[in-house]
């Protein structure tokens, strides 16, 4: 019942987490075809965590040689997903596509940090999310995935699945445990980064970022302000005002599982959404199940 009628589209566990099945192909190629190379750099999250403005500050950084003209900058035209593509549906592409890319290849993947080969030797930049906010961004999203002849989907119905683990690439908790237990055993493989720690103060995240890519900001650069520009280039306000994001066409572009467009992946952008979405029983059920997995890992979202 359950598994495809909510959440859509269709969800197979794989792994000990909830795929669309198209992410389960991409997984099985993962472990027989990639070759992974150290200087690889993967943003990892779970949905609706932060992905597209993580992936749009890494590119950012990663290439400001490249593209130091801020005002002329790729990701003023391009949505942020056209530069650093799922591994997993990557790598359903061509065969060798993946391959021919230059190191260091910019990649992204919503899979669960144990789903990889243990010989993956990349970096890992995850970013994770107060699991309020990222339930309610996810009822929005999933929505906007749901096929037309499905009813839409209720919170209440979102919040009884998110809560019991069902909910894309969930459980949710265990998704970011995951990442958490790595960044702490590997701290030069796997970065661990909040949205919330992000919004409130971005250039010390992204300085983080630089420097655990080995790409620190030079003096001279801070002199020029790059940081900032960084930051401001790959904020809500500047990103989901662009003519790019606004897109509303939904295409099936990138290889994602439904049609998605532009602008669905720009919402509020906001912390703390939740306090307009959720009843005082939900947050109590949600925080008290985040409390209990969380126990004694020194993670927590206050
Ligand atoms: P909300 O639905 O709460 O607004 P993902 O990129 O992982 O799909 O996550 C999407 C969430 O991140 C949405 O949250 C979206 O609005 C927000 N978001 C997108 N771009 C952002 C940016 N540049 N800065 C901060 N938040 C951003």
């Amino acid at each position: 019942g359950y598994k495809w009628v909510v959440i859509s589209p269709r969800c197979f566990q794989y792994k000990g987490f909830w795929l669309p099945e198209i992410y389960i192909k991409g997984s099985m190629m993962i472990d027989d075809h990639f070759k992974p190379r150290p200087s690889d750099i993967i943003v990892a999250s779970n949905p609706k965590c932060g992905t597209t403005w993580l992936k749009a500050l890494t590119f950012a950084i990663v290439n400001r040689n490249s593209y130091f003209d801020f005002q002329n900058h790729p990701l003023l035209t391009s949505n942020p997903h056209d530069f650093v593509p799922f591994l997993e549906l990557f790598i359903l592409q061509e065969a060798g596509s993946i391959e021919s890319l230059p190191s260091p290849r910019l990649l992204s993947a919503h899979l669960a940090f144990s789903s990889f080969p243990t010989s993956m030797r990349c970096r890992f930049v995850y970013i994770c999310r107060d699991p309020k906010d990222a339930l309610v961004s996810m009822w929005y999203y999933v929505n906007k995935l749901r096929p037309e002849h499905l009813p839409p989907l209720s919170l209440e119905v979102t919040f009884d699945l998110f809560s019991k683990g069902l909910s894309l690439f969930g459980p949710f908790w265990d998704h970011v445990l995951g990442y958490w237990k790595a960044s702490l055993e590997s701290p030069n493989k796997v970065l661990f980064l909040k949205y919330e720690d992000m919004k409130r103060e971005p250039s010390v995240y992204v300085r983080k970022l630089a420097e655990f890519l080995d790409l620190p900001f030079s003096a001279e650069e801070e002199d020029e302000g790059i940081v900032d520009k960084i930051v401001k280039l790959c904020s809500f306000e500047n990103l989901s005002n662009l003519d790019v994001n606004k897109n509303n066409v939904k295409e099936k572009k990138r290889g994602f599982p439904a049609p998605l467009r532009n602008s669905d992946f720009f919402r509020k952008g906001l912390v703390g959404d939740w306090f307009n979405h959720l009843t005082p029983e939900m947050v109590k059920v949600l925080d008290q199940i985040t409390e209990e997995k969380f126990r004694g890992t020194g993670l927590n979202f206050n």
